[in-house]
């Protein structure tokens, strides 16, 4: 094993720090990527290294927040992976629907695209008033942002595109305003939406779900961080739920595999399986 560099201990040392004062646990997060994002944060800031910068970061919390920012990563985009959201349309939703009522939880949600998409899917499919989103990130920045619900006019030639490749027939224009350089989401999207701040280095489960995406964040993480989610995940499932992961990543347990079938092989959505009375005994 390579001896550790000055610099990864300072890093180590760090990420404890911020654990023990603010109870952000990065320490479970893949060591590569996130030395990249400390790294860029440092070269930005009045610190030449992670020693000097530390006590600050330990004693204001504002400069602490401003480094979550960069230590996440935030990037979306409406109807991310067409081909995905076209399989939940045409073989999740169809299971939905046989429900009086679902819950959906986001984990990870970002500036809230993805929960955005879920909703304007879900109403088209006739089922407004039928469903509740929880979309949740550890970044509160990016939870206001959601909230918002306002984007870049520039990206929306893309997300038309991606929103027409995932089965949408409507006009994408029906779902916004454009004001300025700004397009504003209707503000009936986010009736069943509900954004809230939720850890999954440290949270607990939400119960009771039908539906769990968390997609393009668990390849940040570390393997022992990975299993943890997955557990929480499979704790807030119901058997017959959907569990959706990124185009990268895959169930990592070898445990929990067995509890899921893979609805869309290449499309990383699986279903948790019923127990049969021998399973359950
Ligand atoms: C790349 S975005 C993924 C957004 C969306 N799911 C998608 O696929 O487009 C990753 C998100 O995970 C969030 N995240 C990172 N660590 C987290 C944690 N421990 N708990 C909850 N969210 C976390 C980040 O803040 C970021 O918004």
């Amino acid at each position: 094993m390579k001896p550790e560099t000055v610099e990864d201990l300072e890093i180590r040392l760090l990420l404890e720090g911020i654990h023990h004062i603010y109870g952000y646990d990065f320490r479970e997060y893949a060591q590569s990527s996130i030395k990249r994002r400390l790294t860029h944060w440092l070269a930005e800031s009045e610190f030449g290294t992670f020693s000097e910068a530390q006590s600050r970061l330990l004693r204001e919390r504002s400069l602490f927040e401003d480094l979550l920012r960069t230590i996440t990563v935030n990037v979306t985009e409406m109807f991310r992976d067409p081909a995905f959201f076209k399989s939940v349309r045409e073989q999740v939703v169809p299971f939905l629907k046989t429900y009086p009522f679902v819950k959906i939880w986001h984990a990870g949600c970002a500036t809230g695209e993805e929960a955005y998409s879920m909703a304007i899917l879900l109403n088209e499919e006739g089922m407004v008033g039928r469903y509740r989103i929880y979309a949740t990130d550890i970044n509160e920045t990016v939870l206001d942002k959601a909230e918002e619900g306002v984007m870049p006019l520039a990206q929306m030639q893309r997300f038309t595109r991606n929103y027409q490749q995932s089965g949408g027939a409507a006009s994408f224009a029906n779902y916004y305003s454009a004001r300025h350089d700004h397009a504003i989401l209707n503000p009936s999207l986010k009736q069943d939406i509900v954004f809230s701040p939720h850890n999954l280095a440290t949270d607990a489960a939400f119960g009771e779900m039908n539906m769990v995406l968390c997609r393009n964040v668990m390849i940040y993480f570390k393997h022992s961080l990975k299993e943890r989610c997955l557990q929480l995940f499979d704790d807030s499932l119901r058997a017959g739920g959907f569990l959706c992961l990124g185009l990268k990543e895959t169930l990592a347990t070898k445990e929990i595999n067995a509890t899921y079938e893979e609805l869309a092989p290449p499309l990383r959505i699986y279903r948790k399986r019923y127990l049969t009375q021998a399973e359950t005994r």
